[in-house]
């Protein structure tokens, strides 16, 4: 069995993450998460990848433009290597028992446990009063995404470990409230050389899809002459590269573009100095360049094909979805009963 799923929980391993379709798949999604889920991938272990167009709708989506992007995003995640025979891959909404056990984890969460998230304050701004509640409730649809399906494990990026904490707390609270020991308290899995990718114009910003400057992020959708350009006018500084970690720490724009590479390697950051150490940006950039080329431009040239295949997509969609609520079904149909629902 994978090794970041080792655990002593009496829960058997399963993995869960998700998604949000909205806007372009980024080099962020891809090394922090997708690439991870396809590395976690196993035969004797469930995991389940969803993309969650519920979570997408907490800002303003054009509705076409949610649809190609939630099939975009499936295209994608078999694209990056997903096998939908060995992993569950679906859609949010089209598994209702995500939002029914939100509502019972919306009277389990506190006001003041979603106001310390750093997320909200960052999305809704200076403007908190004229943002959608289901915006303030993310986190406990998050919380509900795993634990429906009583996910052990949740391989993400690092901004995503303050919504994981949260949802340890939340099932902490309803294991207490209740007196039960019925959802797992979850791992969050934060791994590999680049858990946090950053643009590629400012080291100190996340790589994100909201960020106006589409040079900042390199798209899964980008083709070879459009990564070049942006790895070539990449932010630097001066100086040579370091032959150790150490001499990256007050450098972020370096540091950023050796993690990528390393990710993309799959290798350390540590092997790569000591192979790059000493060089010059003009010589590391194309060298990046080519790399990201090599291991990126497959995936886009077959995400543009599977697109071209949109039945199958939905086919695959539908066929998650219905594999996926046999499991969430009886674990809400049991977190109805402990808490007192007539029927369930
Ligand atoms: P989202 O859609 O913003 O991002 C998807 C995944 O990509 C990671 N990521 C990054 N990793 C490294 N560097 C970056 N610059 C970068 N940008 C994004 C994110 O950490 C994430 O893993 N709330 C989640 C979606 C979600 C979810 C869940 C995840 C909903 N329910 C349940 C796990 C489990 C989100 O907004 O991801």
């Amino acid at each position: 069995m994978n090794e970041a799923v080792q655990t002593s929980s009496p829960f058997t391993p399963r993995v869960f993450s998700g998604i949000q379709p909205s806007g372009n798949l980024h080099l962020g999604n891809y090394l922090g998460a997708l690439k991870r889920f396809v590395d976690m991938q196993s035969d004797d272990m469930q995991t389940l990848y969803c993309m969650v167009d519920m979570h997408a709708i907490t800002v303003w989506q054009n509705p076409e433009d949610l649809r190609r992007a939630t099939r975009e995003l499936c295209a994608g995640f078999i694209a990056a290597g997903l096998d939908p025979n060995k992993s569950i891959l679906f859609n949010q909404s089209q598994v209702a028992e995500h939002a029914q056990l939100a509502w019972v984890f919306n009277c389990v969460a506190r006001m003041g446990w979603m106001q310390r998230m750093t997320q909200w304050k960052d999305k809704a701004g200076k403007n908190q009063q004229n943002a959608s509640l289901g915006l303030f409730a993310y986190p406990a649809l998050m919380a509900a995404d795993i634990l429906i399906y009583h996910a052990t494990h949740v391989p993400v990026g690092e901004d995503q470990k303050q919504h994981l904490e949260l949802t340890r707390d939340i099932a902490i609270k309803f294991n207490h409230d209740y007196g039960v020991d019925h959802f797992p308290i979850t791992e969050p899995v934060i791994e590999g050389a680049a858990t946090r990718v950053m643009s590629l114009r400012d080291g100190s910003k996340k790589m994100s899809k909201s960020d106006p400057s589409d040079a900042s992020r390199i798209n899964m959708t980008d083709d070879a002459d459009t990564i070049a350009k942006k790895i070539r006018k990449a932010k630097t500084d001066p100086d040579a590269l370091p032959s150790e970690a150490k001499g990256l720490e007050e450098r972020p724009e370096a540091r950023n573009l050796v993690n990528i590479y390393a990710a993309l390697a799959d290798t350390t950051v540590d092997a790569v100095l000591a192979d790059v150490g000493g060089k010059q940006f003009s010589e590391f950039k194309p060298m990046l360049s080519e790399l990201a080329v090599e291991k990126l431009a497959p995936i886009s040239t077959e995400m543009a094909r599977l697109m071209q295949g949109q039945d199958e997509i939905d086919r695959i969609l539908a066929s998650g979805a219905t594999r996926a609520r046999e499991i969430a079904a009886p674990i809400l149909k049991k977190t109805y009963e402990i808490v007192g629902m007539v029927g369930a």
